[in-house]
């Protein structure tokens, strides 16, 4: 059984103009112990399905699933309960998520007085040890810091410490280097897959960065307009990419173009958010789109555990 077993989920938040279709059909399966990237355009529903995992979605939004499961639990019963105790967040912005006049030490402790039961000089001794476990060279000086006293990448590592001490098993990172220095960022990136061997975590990495997938990522789900419509080992999404969305993503990767702005480099706009959609979302774009591709829904394609969604049969891919 997947940790992660999400079929067709969808959000819709409604608005005074009419519902916003954030999510529209989500599948993930995630496995444990793996570095599941889901990747795509921004506006594509990254977010949203981290958010609905867990269970951080607006006021008011409506969520729908054939399945929407963590270890066999129903996402919309349990997320609250899941959340801060087997699933961790990873934002962006680390600098957002740790209070600003408060030490590091305060705040580690805050986290691990709330999970367990030690006093407080194991707590100590617990927060400087999951600090260590991060790769911060001097804990005992990081935890006599404040937040602004620390560098983008130490502060990522506290936030990476803050959601080891909760003892979550299952993160989810939603572009955890986005805000960092390329060369921070790929420690950052490799530090997490350390830690998913080292401790058995499973992480749900959220990218619009192909190189993050080709870097730290076992498998990948390609999101488009908030569908799913890719997903496979991350070396065959890469190598043998069956959807054309995929393919242009991968096209659009000049070697010269700046880390982290690529995805801009595909012609044309994902559809708005809050238009009905009938056929495949890509055709508008869609270099080889054809006449049936914007009426009807794209079916399934099966290469193994590689599968995606398109009218072109599969060995057009
Ligand atoms: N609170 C909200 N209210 C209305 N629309 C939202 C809200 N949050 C996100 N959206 C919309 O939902 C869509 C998906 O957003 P998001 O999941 O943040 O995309 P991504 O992370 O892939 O960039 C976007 O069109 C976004 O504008
Ligand atoms: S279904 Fe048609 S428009 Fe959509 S990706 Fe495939 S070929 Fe292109
Ligand atoms: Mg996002």
């Amino acid at each position: 059984m997947p940790l992660i077993d999400i079929r067709d989920l969808s959000v819709s938040i409604p608005t005074p103009d009419g519902d916003v279709h954030a999510v529209r059909s989500v599948s993930l399966e995630i496995e444990r112990g793996e570095i599941h990237g889901v990747i795509g355009e921004s506006g594509c529903g990254k977010t949203m399905t981290g958010m609905a995992v867990l269970g951080l979605v607006p006021k008011g939004a409506r969520i729908t699933a054939e399945r929407f499961h963590f270890d066999g639990e129903d996402l919309r019963e349990k997320a609250q309960s899941l959340r801060g105790r087997h699933i961790g967040l990873i934002s962006q912005d680390p600098a957002a998520a740790l209070n600003p006049v408060l030490s590091i030490a305060r705040q580690m402790d805050d986290v691990i007085r709330a999970h367990r039961d030690l006093p407080r000089k194991a707590r100590r001794a617990e927060a400087a040890s999951l600090l260590a476990a991060t790769g911060l060279p001097d804990p005992e000086r990081v935890l006599k810091s404040y937040p602004h006293q620390l560098s983008g990448g130490m502060q990522q590592r506290v936030v990476i410490a803050q959601a080891l001490a909760t003892g979550a098993d299952f993160l989810i990172a939603d572009e955890p280097t986005t805000a960092l220095d390329v060369s921070v960022g790929a420690q950052v990136l490799a530090l997490l897959r350390r830690l998913v061997a080292e401790r058995g975590l499973t992480v749900l990495m959220i990218t619009h960065d192909m190189d993050v997938i080709a870097e730290a990522c076992d498998r990948a789900t390609v999101l488009y307009a908030g569908r799913s419509v890719e997903t496979g080992p991350v070396e065959a999404v890469l190598n043998r990419p069956g959807h054309p969305y995929t393919r242009a993503l991968l096209a659009a990767l000049p070697d010269a173009a700046p880390h982290g702005a690529r995805l801009a480099a595909i012609e044309g706009s994902i559809p708005p958010p809050r238009s009905a959609i009938a056929g495949c979302a890509f055709a508008p774009r869609c270099p080889q789109a054809m006449p049936v591709c914007a009426a009807e829904p794209p079916p399934e394609r099966v290469r193994g555990t590689h599968r995606w969604l398109c009218h072109l049969p599969e060995d057009a891919a």
